[in-house]
């Protein structure tokens, strides 16, 4: 009975758009539009929650995720899409298509031997076209009442982690221009740069888009 009501709520906001993600795209959209782009949604889970938002655009949509549970409800969602049940950060490092929009829709803090966006950010240039959007998933604070909702949020290992990430002393509060800095500085290295970038409230992370282009 509550997954029942719980998939007649996510299908009623899907519908009516409700979710920030729809304002996100449309802003994407607005500026780089997605229709025909080449697609990675990288952090899948079903495809039925951030995908869904996006999946009519691309003319090419690969899907990762790693869990194998995941891998029959990707394929009734995201039919066409070609989907590979592996370790996202281990496929980033040998994929060999290059992409123009990236949804890079990471766990909120440690998930398995890795933390938020930070292993897999660096891998992206190397499956990017010469310009490339990037959808992040970053979290600037957590206040008591999520770190309760999910205990282990902001632990010693994560905030060490988010210090040696965003080169911060406080890793507690990592504002929108430390985190460009950051991402930018990364960008530099790897031979790109931001040329735009949209910011947006999710829940208790933001959505950080970035469009990236070859220096
Ligand atoms: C926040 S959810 C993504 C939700 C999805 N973007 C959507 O809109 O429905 C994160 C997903 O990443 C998957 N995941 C966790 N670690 C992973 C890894 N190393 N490689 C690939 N997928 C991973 C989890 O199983 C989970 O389904």
């Amino acid at each position: 009975m509550k997954a029942l009501l719980r998939n007649i709520k996510r299908s009623m906001f899907h519908r009516l758009k409700l979710y920030p993600i729809y304002r996100v795209i449309s802003a994407i959209n607005s500026k780089y539009p997605l229709q025909g782009s080449v697609a990675l949604e990288a952090f899948a889970y079903t495809g039925e929650l951030q995908t869904r938002a996006f999946k009519k655009y691309p003319s090419y949509l690969e899907a990762w995720e790693i869990s194998q549970d995941c891998e029959t409800a990707l394929r009734k969602n995201l039919p066409g899409a070609v989907i590979k049940i592996v370790d996202s950060i281990e496929e980033a490092k040998h994929c060999d298509k290059k992409f123009n929009f990236i949804n890079v829709d990471t766990h909120q803090g440690l998930f398995g031997p890795y933390c938020e966006n930070f292993e897999i950010f660096p891998l992206l240039f190397r499956m990017m076209q010469d310009e490339c959007t990037v959808n992040l998933n970053v979290m600037p604070e957590a206040s008591e009442q999520w770190r309760k909702t999910y205990p282990g949020l902001f632990n010693k290992e994560h905030l060490e982690r988010r210090e040696a990430f965003y080169k911060t002393g406080d890793p507690e509060h990592v504002s929108l221009e430390q985190m460009l800095a950051t991402y930018g500085r990364i960008a530099a290295e790897k031979g790109y740069k931001i040329i735009w970038h949209y910011y947006r409230r999710r829940t208790l992370t933001y959505y950080l888009v970035l469009r990236f282009k070859k220096a």
